[in-house]
């Protein structure tokens, strides 16, 4: 493996000598993947040398978000994107869940719905609200065990979603999401505008083109890494496509993906691209 990035840099920096080159592959610039039994992919990591450092909970192999606690059930390399976990709770306001899901390279996607409650203003959202059958939404709230006589529930999601969601009572599989995956990120302010006193929890929806799939208690964010393609210091491994991302706070990012049929996570200094 080292082999190949030492090989790969040589290749792609034909005037970089590659003593220098070995150096800066064997040297304190890695970025350790592993959490107990779990590797992420890159640029996921928990040394200093990663661009998305996360925190290990190495009794259980799980990889946790910057300092929120979140903890991560899954990465997809294809859509630069991972799976969070939200579970409902009755006293995380809105700014706390802005805080857990969101950091300097990672925002929620906007396949992901949030569930508001506590005095939420009605406003004409234009396609933003969804709307989840009530037997869903009081089996939420006495899940979290919220108390309190405002049962409503304001969703909101980016993009408009249906009721005819099946809704599952326990996590159900991730659904698939659609192709080409767009840079797109739940509008913070938006949700803000609600003025709802807590953000009970999320789901992550999935729109195949059949049938439209739910799955409560766990938010989906997109990631990047900093600088665009053209001027960016991070390299995409060969055979892998980079993409720009308009990043929630303006600024552009990058990610890097392996072409369709390939596996990896697309990045040089990562594991790159392969077939099976
Ligand atoms: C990327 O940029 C953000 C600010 O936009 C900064 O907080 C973060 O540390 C940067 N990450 C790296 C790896 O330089
Ligand atoms: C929302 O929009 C509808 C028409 O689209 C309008 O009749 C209604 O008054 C609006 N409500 C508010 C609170 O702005
Ligand atoms: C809840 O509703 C009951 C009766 O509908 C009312 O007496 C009580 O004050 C309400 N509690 C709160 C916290 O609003
Ligand atoms: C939602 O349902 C309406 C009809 O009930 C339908 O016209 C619309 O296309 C549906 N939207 C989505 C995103 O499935
Ligand atoms: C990643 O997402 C794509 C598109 O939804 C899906 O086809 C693929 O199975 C996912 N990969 C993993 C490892 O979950
Ligand atoms: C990239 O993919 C092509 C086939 O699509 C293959 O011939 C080539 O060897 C691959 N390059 C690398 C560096 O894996």
């Amino acid at each position: 493996m080292r082999r190949l990035v030492v090989l790969l840099l040589t290749v792609l920096l034909p005037h970089e000598n590659s003593c220098s080159a070995a150096a800066a592959s064997g040297g304190g610039i890695q970025c350790s993947r592993r959490c107990g039994s779990t590797t992420v992919p890159y640029p996921f990591g928990f040394s200093p040398g990663c661009p998305i450092p996360l925190s290990c909970d190495a009794s259980i192999s799980t990889p946790i978000l910057g300092r929120s606690g979140t903890t991560i059930h899954s990465f997809n390399s294809t859509t630069s994107t991972i799976v969070v976990s939200l579970p409902p709770s009755c006293t995380r306001s809105v700014p706390d869940a802005k805080k857990a899901l969101s950091g300097a390279n990672y925002g929620v996607s906007s396949h992901t719905g949030l569930f508001l409650r506590g005095g939420c203003r009605e406003i004409n959202a234009s396609g933003a609200e969804c709307s989840v059958p009530a037997s869903v939404m009081s089996r939420l709230l006495r899940t979290a065990q919220c108390v309190g006589n405002d049962t409503s529930v304001t969703c909101f999601a980016s993009s408009p979603m249906n009721s005819t969601a099946v809704a599952a009572p326990a996590p159900a599989p991730a659904p698939a999401l659609k192709s080409a995956y767009p840079n797109q990120f739940l509008r913070w302010e938006k949700v803000e505008a609600f003025r709802c006193g807590d953000a009970l929890t999320a789901a992550l929806y999935g729109d195949t083109d059949t049938v439209l799939s739910l799955e409560f208690g766990v938010a989906e964010l997109g990631w990047w890494v900093n600088g665009t393609c053209a001027g960016s210091g991070e390299l995409c491994a060969a055979n892998a496509t980079c993409t720009d991302v308009d990043t929630p706070s303006g600024k552009k990012g990058h990610r890097c993906a392996c072409q369709a049929g390939m596996n990896g996570d697309g990045f040089l200094a990562g594991d790159g691209c392969h077939y099976l």
